[in-house]
């Protein structure tokens, strides 16, 4: 999905708020996947605090354990059906505890979940998370409980969502949900549904919200922000004439007006829908970061059809050369897949002179994983082995890692205003955090804290990171 994880798909997190009052039941929650599946983590617990909830990241005094599931590619569910079956001997220990399924494998697998292999209690969809306390109360009742009903119209947009576990500087707003891109290799439109907006008003409160409460940046989600649309219908008229209209590129804006301080990014956008406007807001404001994260998915005009991505190469390459002119600064990652249905060496080798064509900052590449239901599972033989399959990524990833190096190395010299987000992991003596183009930088702590902006003169780097010093 384009619902492009900001930094790779996570494994497994636990979320905890930070610190809370209550003494009530204790909610254990762990999320996978999509920084979509982390933000809708925050309205769980949100609706369940509600419900007299705390989160607790202490697995064994859990009252309810919750899992937000990730089915993109066939590795995630396998990790979550592990993970599930590890629970077993701690419910036997405590027969009342309950287990619930969240997120994308509920729609997917709910039978063999509940029933096959009896391994949860709940099952919840990404569009039914206000029916969690009345389904747990139906667990507590003795009865196994399911809501994975797709809605058109649930947003969450009147849900304040709790912040988990982060660095208190950086956060993720939901600005819609679900997909109706139907890309042939994808099981997001079936497991989250209809895209639906949501209104900006309540979208800007919650930046205001947020920035009042020391946070400095925000990441707007959406499976494809592009065709972020409110009062206006698919085909482009006016729903309401008493109410402005807001397209993405406005709602940029009016995010950034927040405050000068709050940075604004967003993920993911489609390259069908990147329009020159989105661009021009860009290039207007200091505070909206000079970084796109633009899925191509294949260099070959013949494989972008079969995915139903509804563009060409071209296309593409004339969307890029588009950011290069207006945005000069911008640095640029991608999604690819690689081994997809049919797709010949002379294809892959498409995709490769792309990559160098493009010169990406960074990409996130993945091999084809055939899903249930899709479009390309009903059409296409899933027939490149995965060995040929393997290989291509291998060398795909071999030229990036090449390219991130040879971008890093440029940076060098450079003085970048970096937005603080923590302690560095390898010393308690060095900050890290992330200038506009979302490059990670470390350097000394001195006197500074998370969540300040410093200016940071870079003199080294490796092909992840880059290292400086504050002028
Ligand atoms: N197999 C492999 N990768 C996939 N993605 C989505 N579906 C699949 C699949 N079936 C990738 C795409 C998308 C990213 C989030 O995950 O590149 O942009
Ligand atoms: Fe992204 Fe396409 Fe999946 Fe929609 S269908 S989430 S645009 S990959």
């Amino acid at each position: 999905m384009d619902n492009k994880e900001i930094d790779e798909t996570r494994q497994g997190e636990v979320l905890e708020r930070k610190s809370s009052s209550h003494t009530g039941k204790k909610l254990f929650l762990e999320s996978y996947g999509c920084a979509m599946n982390f933000s809708d983590s925050e309205i769980v617990a949100s609706i369940l605090e509600k419900d007299g909830f705390i989160t607790t990241r202490n697995q064994e005094e859990a009252d309810v354990i919750l899992i937000n599931t990730c089915s993109i590619r066939d590795k995630a569910e396998t990790t979550v059906l592990n993970r599930l079956k590890s629970f077993k001997k701690q419910k036997k220990q405590n027969p009342s505890l309950v287990v619930g399924v969240l997120g994308c494998m509920a729609e997917r697998m709910k039978e063999t979940l509940l029933e096959q292999q009896k391994l949860v209690d709940v099952v919840v969809g990404p569009d039914a998370y206000r029916d969690l306390p009345n389904l747990i109360t139906k667990v507590n009742g003795g009865q196994k409980a399911v809501n994975v009903l797709l809605s058109r119209e649930e947003t969450y947009a009147d849900i304040s969502p709790i912040k988990l576990g982060g660095n208190g500087v950086t956060a993720f707003v939901s600005i819609m949900r679900g997909c109706d891109n139907m890309c042939s290799f994808c099981v997001v439109p079936f497991t989250r549904g209809r895209e639906r907006s949501r209104n900006p008003l309540s979208i800007v409160a919650e930046v205001r919200e947020l920035f009042e409460n020391g946070y400095r940046e925000v990441t707007l989600l959406g499976q494809n922000v592009n065709s972020y649309r409110w009062n206006i219908s698919k085909k482009g008229e006016i729903l309401d004439a008493n109410i402005p209209t807001t397209n993405f590129a406005q709602l940029l804006e009016l995010v950034a007006q927040v405050n000068p301080d709050m940075r604004v990014r967003y993920s993911t956008s489609h390259p069908k829908d990147m329009g020159d406007d989105v661009l021009i807001s860009m290039s207007k404001y200091e505070n909206i970061c000079d970084y796109i994260h633009l899925p191509v998915q294949s260099g070959n005009s013949d494989i972008l059809k079969k995915m139903n991505r509804g563009y060409t190469r071209e296309w593409y390459l004339n969307r890029i050369a588009a950011i290069k002119r207006i945005l000069p600064d911008c640095f640029i990652s991608t999604d690819i897949i690689t081994g997809f249905c049919g797709e010949t060496e002379q294809q892959h080798q498409d995709t490769v002179s792309l990559i160098k064509e493009v010169k990406y900052e960074y990409s996130y590449m993945f091999f084809y994983s055939e899903r249930p239901k899709t479009l390309a599972e009903r059409k296409y033989e899933d027939d490149i082995p995965e060995d040929i399959k393997k290989q291509r990524l291998s060398e795909i990833i071999e030229i990036q890692n090449k390219l991130s190096l040879d971008a890093y190395k440029k940076c060098i010299g450079k003085t970048y205003r970096v937005l603080i987000e923590g302690i560095s992991k390898k010393s308690d003596a060095e900050l890290y955090g992330r200038n506009s183009q979302n490059s990670v930088v470390i350097f000394e702590k001195g006197d500074h804290k998370k969540g300040e902006y410093v200016n940071v003169k870079i003199n080294d780097c490796t092909k992840a990171t880059l290292f400086g010093e504050v002028v």
